[in-house]
């Protein structure tokens, strides 16, 4: 990958890919393509051509994350995806979700308002030092009960980059009869994924990030036996029809973005996924050594638990509250952190001493490790 490949400033050593993705010049082309096409004739692409071409993508996608087309969608963003699963489900009062403490801010927020409702929603501390996949395991299904009736994972975690077992955590959610929402926004190109072997319920990957279509596209995997429960929030022409009717078509939007998601499978097919995931491997751990070197603190997570995003200690300590939950929460006397009149979202509280750590990101459109003068 040459940096003349990507739109980036080349002024810039730019860090944070895992935000909001970014976009090579060959995509960027036919991205423009693609939208000279639709403005050719604007009601034959959004109308009559406009199935064939969704389904055409639909394909390519699932060949990439080895699913079923049949249970894939598409939404703007992981965001709306997550949105979508979790007003779906009818959460009454005094049902539970059970979360981790990696999950992004838009998830909690989702969770903040099933639990405004009633919903109790359980967070339980993952720690990054975490030794092995069991251990994870062990840390989330401790607090599943018989009221839990969702659990929400990440795949590879926004603030740490870990990357969460998901296979092995949706085979023990089942075996308690506990359905799985997966929040996989970084992980379609950063990671191999086999959405038939890891059999999650639903789960939800950004396109725009890692596989660095224009922003903004996300794709949806719903299993089978929820295609009659999940709506997207906004109900337009086939609401009505199904699930894939319902997500195909929410009201006229920009279909380039997600008409172009094939120009950007291309462009990483032509490179080779493993070879693209290897190197972005290979460059994140080398930087994020190379800045933990020059602060004298180490990488904070272990290899078999990262991609392309590694987190650093940062050499000062604080103390923190961090979640830890270690039975029902009814039996915690100290457990609850309520965030809000009627809301019932609980972390149990444990007050730990912590390192402060950061994220260092990989780039696709980054060919050196970042210098450690850049990352001070
Ligand atoms: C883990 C995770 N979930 C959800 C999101 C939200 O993605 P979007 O803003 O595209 O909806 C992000 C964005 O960085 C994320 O890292």
């Amino acid at each position: 990958m040459r940096a003349a490949e990507w739109l980036i400033d080349p002024a810039i050593a730019y860090l944070n890919h895992g935000g909001y993705g970014a976009l090579p010049q060959p995509v960027a082309e036919a991205a423009a393509l693609v939208r000279a096409d639709v403005e050719a004739n604007p009601t034959d692409a959004m109308t009559r051509q406009w199935q064939g071409r969704v389904d055409d993508v639909r394909s390519r996608v699932a060949a990439l994350l080895r699913g079923t087309a049949d249970n894939l969608v598409f939404v703007p963003n992981a965001t709306a995806g997550t949105a979508a699963v979790i007003s779906s489900l009818g959460l009454a009062p005094g049902d539970e979700v059970v979360a981790t403490d990696h999950r992004y801010p838009a998830v909690a927020s989702q969770l903040g308002v099933a639990a405004r409702r009633g919903v109790h929603i359980i967070e339980t501390h993952v720690p990054v030092d975490i030794a092995s996949p069991a251990d994870i395991v062990a840390a989330v299904t401790a607090i599943v009960g018989p009221r839990t009736r969702l659990i929400v994972l990440d795949h590879v975690a926004s603030p740490t980059g870990f990357v969460f077992p998901v296979r092995e955590l949706v085979t023990a959610a089942h075996a308690a009869g506990v359905p799985v929402l997966v929040d996989a926004a970084h992980a379609p190109g950063q990671i191999d994924v086999d959405l038939g072997a890891i059999g999650a319920d639903f789960w939800v990957g950004n396109l725009h990030k890692w596989v660095c279509s224009p922003r903004a596209c996300a794709v949806m995997h719903v299993a089978p036996q929820w295609h009659d429960t999940i709506r997207p929030l906004v109900a337009s022409d086939g609401y009505a029809d199904g699930f894939q009717p319902a997500f195909d078509w929410t009201g006229t939007f920009d279909a380039v973005p997600l008409l172009a998601v094939p120009a950007a499978l291309d462009f990483f097919a032509a490179l080779g996924w493993p070879e693209v995931r290897r190197h972005q491997h290979a460059l994140v751990t080398a930087g994020a050594e190379s800045v933990a070197d020059a602060l004298g603190t180490e990488v904070a997570i272990a290899d078999a638990f990262t991609a392309a995003m590694r987190l650093v200690r940062l050499p000062v300590t604080c103390t923190v509250t961090a979640c830890s939950v270690v039975s029902r929460p009814a039996s915690c006397a100290a457990s609850s952190t309520d965030s809000g009149r009627g809301s019932s979202i609980r972390r149990i509280a444990a007050v730990n001493s912590s390192r402060i750590a950061t994220r260092v990101p990989s780039s696709s459109a980054t060919c050196r490790a970042p210098s450690v003068t850049s990352a001070r």
